[in-house]
């Protein structure tokens, strides 16, 4: 029987999340479905307060998809609201936590004061080093890679780059997330069992763990359960590779 050493430090990982099931969490208690997205802010801070304390140096949240423009306009506009209200009230405290901040998605799509207070978040935290907080909003996995297509096809046409220079290396850095790190551990809450069109091409080689939980009752302990989950099967998956 393998036994882990505590003293051996783990390698810090890029977990990301698809943050489902506010709807449901608020249908359950005869409120509407907004209370649930504002319960998941409050998750949000539980994880991310989770997250400075576990082996983790980059956390990527599915906080807004390309699809959810079709949710009815007083929920989308909810939802803005409260990414404003994010930004406005988070900001200060992830600068002195050391967070860093980035946002990945068709930002073209958002309002243009949200733009702004994305790009000036970016700007202040881009230099912190203690983790990496990336939010997806108005992301598509399919929509990420076909605009890094249109990208390269557009470098074809400008004579910057020969069609048999690329190869995946070149493919990755015209994707929304560019030169960062491919996610070790997917996690998606609510029970489904789907991708939904996160992180399409990045999560090629991810562990991918589904909980029963829905998103407002995420907490600390549902992050640290996942994690043990994932080492557990890379433990497991050591030995096997070892026999090969
Ligand atoms: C899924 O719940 C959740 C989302 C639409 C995105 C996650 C949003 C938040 C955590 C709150 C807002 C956060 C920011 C930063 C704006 P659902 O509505 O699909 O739940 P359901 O499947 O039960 O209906």
């Amino acid at each position: 029987m393998e036994h882990e050493d505590p003293q051996q430090p783990r390698t810090p990982l890029h977990v990301a999340i698809i943050m489902d099931g506010n709807g449901r969490w608020a249908a359950a208690r005869g409120l509407p479905r907004t209370l649930g997205h504002r319960k998941g802010i409050e998750a949000l801070r539980r994880t991310l307060d989770a997250a400075r304390t576990l082996p983790i140096s980059r956390l990527t949240l599915y906080s807004f998809s390309t699809e959810n423009w079709r949710r009815p306009t007083s929920e989308v506009k909810e939802l803005m609201r409260l990414l404003r209200f994010y930004l406005r009230s988070e900001l200060a405290a992830l600068h002195r936590e050391g967070v860093r901040f980035q946002v990945i998605g068709d930002r073209k799509a958002l309002p243009p004061d949200i733009t702004t207070m994305i790009e000036r978040a970016e700007d202040l935290t881009q230099d912190n080093q203690a983790l990496t907080l990336t939010l997806a909003l108005s992301y598509g996995g399919r929509q990420e890679i076909t605009s890094a297509m249109r990208g390269l096809a557009k470098a074809v046409e400008r004579g910057e780059l020969r069609a048999e220079a690329i190869d995946e290396h070149v493919v990755r850095s015209f994707l929304w997330t560019g030169a960062a790190p491919d996610p070790d551990l997917v996690i998606r809450t609510s029970g489904e069992k789907r991708l939904s069109n996160f992180l399409l091409w990045q999560s090629a080689y991810a562990e991918f763990v589904f909980l029963d939980v829905l998103w407002p009752d995420f907490a600390g302990e549902h992050l640290a359960a996942a994690l043990d989950e994932f080492w557990s099967r890379e433990r497991r998956y050591g030995a096997t590779h070892g026999c090969l």
